[in-house]
């Protein structure tokens, strides 16, 4: 059945990891529970008031085949990379990066006022498109447009379009939609989306339910919502509050090593030659 509203099939609860250089995050893509969720790879949410969890950072390393979305709730992640490329992503600011063929980067979170906070979302990229040229959208908060309600909650749109006003981040592969949404307690939300599109909701603070359902989904958590087209949420008497993504499974063979994403093991071999020849980047 396509038509009606989606229900959840599943809650992922985030696993710990200590990744990079010693970050400490919560990963629920791409964890022992959930491999992938086509087109999406992997989703960590990280965040400390420490930062031993985090100054470590994520020293040069390198990517091939997907696109790495960065999204910064508090503090600052600087960033630089083999093209040449710098900057900072602040608190409200997006990094659509399309590694394509590859790239090598740099990524160093800091906190401001003590705060530090965002979350990492691999998507894939279609075969066709592994080996693009690499390719960066960068979008301050400012460009980012909020829907506010009279109830006080606020719906960000970073990509895909919501009751006619489209986010900044376009022309990616999967179509995706990808929504920060702060629902006021008992808030209700609905959107359309289309019924071949994965979709999940990752809740970061606070409760949610979804669908018709009525028992609640807590932060945080993941909630993979299927088998319809289109999602309601009902924020929990604290509000909630919680990333809405969606996108067009790829369905294609997926091999995985580390950073690298593609099709088969022989471009996966491939990768890791032209890492150890210097010829990854070009
Ligand atoms: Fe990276």
């Amino acid at each position: 059945m396509a038509n009606g509203v989606r229900t959840v099939s599943r809650v992922v609860r985030p696993t710990p990891v200590l990744e990079g250089a010693g970050v400490r995050l919560k990963r629920t893509i791409a964890t022992r529970e959930l491999d992938y969720l086509d087109p999406f790879l992997l989703l960590d949410h990280f965040g400390s008031d420490n930062p031993d969890d985090y100054l470590a950072g994520f020293p040069m390393h390198p990517h091939r085949g997907i696109e790495t979305v960065t999204y910064m709730l508090a503090g600052a992640v600087q960033h630089r990379d083999s093209l040449g490329n710098a900057g900072i992503i602040g608190a409200g600011d997006v990094q659509w990066m399309t590694a394509g063929r590859g790239i090598m980067h740099e990524e160093m979170p800091e906190p401001r006022d003590g705060r530090m906070e965002g979350f990492q979302l691999w998507v894939n990229l279609p075969a066709k498109l592994k080996m693009t040229q690499p390719r960066y959208q960068e979008v301050l908060e400012s460009r980012i447009p909020g829907l506010r309600r009279e109830d006080g909650s606020l719906i960000k749109v970073i990509a895909g379009t919501l009751e006619g006003i489209e986010g900044p981040v376009t022309e990616i592969a999967a179509e995706p939609t990808y929504l920060d949404l702060t629902l006021a307690a008992g808030a209700r939300f609905a959107t359309p989306v289309p019924a071949s599109h994965t979709a999940f909701a990752y809740v970061y603070r606070g409760a949610a339910r979804f669908g018709n359902a009525s028992e609640e989904v807590a932060g945080p958590a993941l909630a993979i919502l299927e088998g319809g087209d289109e999602v309601a949420i009902t924020a929990g008497e604290r509000g909630a509050s919680l990333l809405l993504v969606s996108g067009a499974p790829l369905g294609e063979p997926i091999a995985r090593y580390g950073p690298f994403v593609m099709n088969t093991r022989a471009e996966i071999e491939q990768a890791l030659r032209d890492l150890r020849n210097g010829t990854f980047v070009r």
